[in-house]
């Protein structure tokens, strides 16, 4: 348990590390929250959960269809940006755990969670979590890159350069096949639906892509810094990725899942 401590602390540095929001504004994907948003109809007096809400991608647009809206997060930096990004919104922001939600069950008519839950260790115990805190009745909806996708391959390719994840870490692409999820779900008695979206990652070069994500975005940014002598290796695959998206500017389709669930508890 210890150990698992001290890896959520090191995934609280992550993401306290460069700068997610300006990242999120660069690429224009912040157009995803209000699509699952849509998506799920969520709607005014609902009590609705983010799930590892990060600057709130998912949380701000809920919040904006007059639901009561908790944005949960572990990484308090994450918290601070979204509750200034929200500018007066009601939200409800909470410094806490996806694998150890501090909710009552069956508290939520709508849990969400956009690029989040993939990022907690223990998948298994995060779907439990989800389930436990919807009412009957009530939707989930995540969303979470394909290991198929531009994004899969790109964290497949800065992984390459970096020592493995300790073995109770579940790798994170998991929640983007729907296999996987399938049986994270399974004896929840949440009915699910999956589809496959995308959406447009936007760069004006392959090297301006290259320098957002060594600047802005916390595990490249700790990678770069590792990796010392090693790091311009890892800059040039990227950039060769990037490449493949570039004519007169990047625009790289990225992949993610869309999970969908009814849950049928009764
Ligand atoms: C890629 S960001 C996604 C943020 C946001 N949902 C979005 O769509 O932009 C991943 C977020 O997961 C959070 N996170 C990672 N592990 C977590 C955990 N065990 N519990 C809660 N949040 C977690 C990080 O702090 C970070 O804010």
């Amino acid at each position: 348990m210890e150990l698992l401590e001290q890896y959520k602390e090191s995934v609280r540095t992550t993401w306290s590390t460069g700068d997610y929001d300006a990242m999120m504004q660069t690429e224009g994907l912040y157009e995803v929250g209000p699509r699952l948003v849509d998506a799920l109809g969520v709607q005014a007096g609902e009590e609705v959960l983010d799930v590892a809400c990060g600057t709130g991608n998912l949380t701000i647009p809920a919040a904006r269809t007059g639901a009561h809206v908790t944005g949960l997060d572990l990484t308090p930096a994450m918290l601070a940006r979204a509750a200034e990004r929200a500018d007066g919104l009601a939200v409800e922001w909470v410094e806490g755990d996806a694998e150890d939600l501090p909710f009552a069950d069956e508290s939520f008519d709508v849990v969400l969670s956009a690029f989040g839950c993939m990022f907690a260790p223990r998948h298994e115990v995060v779907a439990d979590e989800l389930a436990r805190v919807l009412r009957p009745g009530g939707r989930l909806g995540v969303s979470a890159w394909t290991p198929e996708g531009a994004i899969g391959e790109f964290f497949r390719v800065v992984g390459g350069y970096l020592p493995p994840s300790p073995s109770y870490v579940d790798p994170p692409l998991a929640w983007g096949s729907e296999d996987s999820v399938r049986e994270l779900f399974e004896g929840t008695g949440i009915a699910l639906e999956f589809t496959r979206e995308e959406c447009l990652i936007h760069h004006a070069t392959p090297t301006d892509a290259v320098d957002c994500y060594a600047t802005l975005f916390g595990p490249v940014v700790l990678a770069r810094q590792s990796l010392g002598e090693t790091w311009p290796a890892l800059r040039q695959d990227l950039t060769t990725l990037f490449n493949r998206y570039y004519e007169t500017e990047v625009r790289m389709p990225a992949e993610y899942l869309v999970i969908k669930g009814l849950s049928n508890k009764s």
